[in-house]
């Protein structure tokens, strides 16, 4: 029997330390409960001590799942432990998850600390979230470019302390496969109580190499892989989740472990993850782009009729591409309409929301025959929760005609008071946007605009997504709707409502 590959999902945290892809509190939860359902091992749900959001999110996800372990990040301090381990009193499975850098450079111009300091917090910092949950994880952060001596010296003494998880980072993805194994099966050879622990490996993707470097490690014998959704997180992200669990899947003639992972979730959680944050799929991204089954040429076409495995590795429907696509429709019912969400994952808290994304649905498919699942899913990604919706659109009429400026007449509601402007723009798109700031002054600036179709054909829901910056903060929304203007000022409101919300947080590695 194959040993158990444990898959730690940190998409809420280091997926959310992306520029632009924050979530909320609710969307957060959404995603944790769709991790859960691919049955995720553990999800690092976030930083506490950041602010007073970042914890609120922790203690919801803590609350809303039970299935999965819930971790928290915390640094080597003190009050940032103490933040973790009241963020999670309420799980079900918690685990706080603590870290200090050990690279020279990092030991050097950031933290202005000796090594001999640097071990002492991390053995400090462990004994201390004991206190809170009796599984504690380490990472010695920059693990890539520290010295494997030292690296050797810190992972004994935590481990001495009492983690049980030892997450090797190549944080700043500098590390080569064959190098980053090794690294791996040397710290497990020299560090004499190295059995204690689970070796875990965390790697970014900045020289593209996050999954092939976490798969050696995994060959070298790390038993947990750190991983996003789509491959989100900092720069260029983290190692993907559907990629790694669809290697160690597919190649079990090499690998001697393999994941608890419900591979036909990934599709879905991928597109839940992308609709949130805005952050789009590439078509031919591994797994999840949508070409990543598509057969163009003749003569794979041809092959694939004849023996689908003459050009296919991996079957679509494992991994959710189509399974049970069923079309709802204007004459669906609610008991429909509700079970299909149930086989998205999708749920909601009260029957106030279910009701109101219902009524959505039905306003839809009265303008669009055939709803599909990618329209649902966007339907509910766009529904700000309420608490959050201080902009609501009210209505929006355009004119635009050959020869002649658009003009674009909005109503908006802000904090619950109607306002309503005319304005003209080089676009029907434009003149939305212009009307939208003249009535919220936000003074932020459009630095993304895309629209993509939703499913085929003309009668498709376009999807928009805007990204909006201001001060350095970056946020996006998403629209959708049959008619693209309109789905633009959703998405614009939808990132306005963003960016309202406070944001004073701190960033874990800086
Ligand atoms: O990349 C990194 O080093 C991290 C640590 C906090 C584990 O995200
Ligand atoms: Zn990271």
């Amino acid at each position: 029997m194959s040993e158990k590959l444990i898959i730690f999902d940190t998409t809420l945290r280091d997926g959310e330390q992306s520029p632009g892809a924050s979530m909320t509190k609710d969307e957060k939860v959404r995603i944790a409960k769709a991790l859960e359902r691919m049955r995720v091992d553990i999800i690092e749900a976030g930083f506490p001590i950041a602010s007073e959001g970042d914890f609120e999110s922790v203690r919801a996800v803590a609350k809303a799942v039970m299935q999965s372990r819930i971790c928290a990040l915390a640094r080597a301090l003190d009050k940032d432990i103490d933040r973790a381990g009241e963020a999670l009193k309420e799980a079900n499975a918690s685990r706080i998850h603590t870290f200090i850098a050990t690279s020279p450079i990092h030991m050097k111009m950031k933290l202005r600390m000796e090594p001999d300091q640097v071990v002492e917090n991390a053995v400090k910092a462990v004994k201390r979230a004991l206190k809170y949950t009796d599984d504690v994880e380490f990472s010695p952060e920059d693990a890539g470019r520290s010295d494997p001596d030292f690296l050797c010296r810190i992972l004994e003494a935590v481990i001495d302390a009492g983690a049980r998880t030892l997450n090797i980072p190549d944080t700043v993805g500098y590390n080569v496969p064959q190098q980053f194994g090794q690294l791996i099966t040397n710290l497990r050879e020299r560090i004499p109580n190295s059995d204690k622990a689970i070796f875990s490996v965390h790697c970014h993707n900045d020289l593209g190499m996050a999954v092939a470097n976490s798969l050696s490690a995994v060959l070298s014998g790390a038993r947990q892989v750190e991983c996003t959704i789509n491959g989100l997180g900092e720069r260029a992200g983290n190692a993907a989740l559907e990629e790694v669990v669809m290697a160690v899947r597919t190649r079990q003639d090499l690998f001697t472990c393999d994941t608890n992972i419900d591979a036909t979730q990934i599709v879905t959680a991928s597109r839940l993850v992308s609709g949130i944050t805005g952050f789009a799929v590439q078509p031919n991204k591994a797994i999840v782009g949508v070409n990543a089954f598509a057969h163009e040429s003749g003569i794979h076409q041809d092959g694939v009729l004849k023996n689908r495995e003459t050009y296919e590795i991996m079957r679509a429907e494992d991994v959710g591409w189509h399974t049970n696509r069923m079309v709802l429709g204007k004459h669906s019912g609610r008991n429909a309409f509700r079970s299909r969400l149930d086989e998205l994952g999708i749920s909601f808290e009260s029957e106030t929301e279910l009701n109101a994304i219902f009524q959505r649905f039905k306003e839809l498919a009265d303008k669009k025959h055939e709803v599909f699942d990618e329209d649902i899913q966007a339907l509910v990604n766009e529904t700000v929760i309420s608490e959050n919706e201080h902009v609501k659109l009210i209505s929006l009429k355009v004119t635009s005609e050959t020869g002649e400026m658009p003009v674009a007449m909005m109503t908006l509601s802000v904090d619950n008071e109607e306002k309503q402007v005319e304005m003209s723009g080089s676009g029907p798109v434009d003149a939305a946007f212009r009307a939208i700031e003249e009535i919220v002054q936000s003074h932020t600036e459009l630095q993304l605009y895309s629209v993509n179709n939703i499913t085929s054909g003309t009668d498709s829901q376009g999807e928009v997504n805007v990204r909006l910056e201001r001060g350095g903060r970056i946020v996006s929304g998403q629209g959708a709707d049959t008619d693209i203007v309109i789905a633009s000022a959703k998405a614009y409101v939808h990132a306005l409502n963003k960016m309202i919300l406070p944001h004073e947080r701190a960033h874990p590695q800086v």
